[in-house]
């Protein structure tokens, strides 16, 4: 069988992708496949595809998990890992994502879009949201143009800072609390929710792109220290949310469980997470006896199922 890993591509998780897919391209040549690995940012990609029987997108962000690719593959009538065009697009846009997850009854934090030619009233913010509030461009990564906003001085910076990434941004209440995570996979008998990952970043206050990318940045522990009922609700709704946005094969369903007890807020779903072989969604499998070759293996099979 030949397979394309494709990596890389133009997005600002670029550097990660480029973990994840090399990590993959190598788990499934010692699986015994024949593998080719192709940077998506070369123009000849597409004539490299010729012989292939199906690929393995290990790219995030703009470009790779938002629907883009998967639409050319589709075209190309290439299988290829993952969820389609439409769930791509949807997880990828975290504001319209989060008005499909209220309507499925999951709890979101509240939000406010604002776009890059819009007036924009701090004052207005500041008495809807309070202090501290979250500002991040809608589709984006890894954290990446973040912020945690405590005070007004941030605010003005943390918004210009996001409009670098994105045309539009949003503005959420801060939510404090555990930041967990759902390892989902899709096969012929069902869509599971892998054990509950909780996510204790090392050095700084929350996950952001350093305690994600560097080592020792943070701890996964596995199973999740949560109480029996929040965990039975965190998987219910990550596979409510992995069905609402129709995404397949893999996802893996972002949330904060908040200090003061109440229902847990998802995050997001990320439709092609990270593949590094330390990244969250391998160690999900391990905790159920699948190595990092046999989950990425495991992937492509149920691809061609
Ligand atoms: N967006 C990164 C790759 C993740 O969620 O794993
Ligand atoms: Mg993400």
């Amino acid at each position: 069988m030949n397979i394309a890993v494709i990596y890389g591509g133009k997005s600002k998780e670029r550097e990660v992708s480029l973990r994840s897919g090399k990590g993959v391209a190598n788990a499934l040549r010692r699986k015994g496949c024949n593998v080719k690995e192709i940077d998506f940012v070369s123009s000849n990609f597409i004539r490299e595809l010729h012989d292939i029987d199906v690929v393995y997108l290990a790219l995030h962000g703009r470009y790779g998990e938002d629907g883009k690719i998967q639409g050319l593959l589709d075209i190309l009538e290439i299988p290829y890992v993952g969820s389609g065009v439409l769930a791509s697009a949807l997880a990828m846009d975290k504001a319209k994502a989060k008005r499909i997850f209220d309507y499925a009854g999951i709890r979101t934090a509240k939000d406010l879009v604002l776009k890059k030619e819009q007036s924009i009233e701090l004052k207005q913010i500041e008495e809807e949201f309070g202090y501290p509030l979250v500002v991040k461009p809608n589709q984006e990564g890894s954290t990446i143009g973040l912020s945690i906003v405590k005070k007004r001085e941030e605010l003005e910076e943390a918004i210009e800072n996001a409009f670098l990434y994105d045309t539009e941004i949003l503005i959420e209440e801060f939510i404090e609390g555990t930041e967990v995570t759902v390892a989902i996979l899709e096969t012929e008998k069902g869509i599971e929710a892998l054990p509950i990952i909780e996510i204790v970043p090392n050095k700084n206050t929350y996950y952001d792109y350093e305690s994600k990318y560097s080592a020792g940045g943070s701890e996964h522990i596995i199973p999740a220290r949560i109480d029996k009922n929040t965990e039975n609700i965190v998987k219910k709704w990550a596979i409510a949310a992995h069905q609402a946005l129709g995404c397949s094969t893999l996802s893996r369903v972002d949330f904060i469980v908040p200090k003061d007890q109440s229902l847990p807020v998802i995050l997001e779903v990320n439709t092609l997470p990270g593949m590094t072989e330390t990244s969250l969604y391998p160690d999900a499998a391990k905790a159920i006896g699948l190595s990092y070759e046999d989950i990425v293996y495991r992937l492509v099979e149920i691809t061609l199922r």
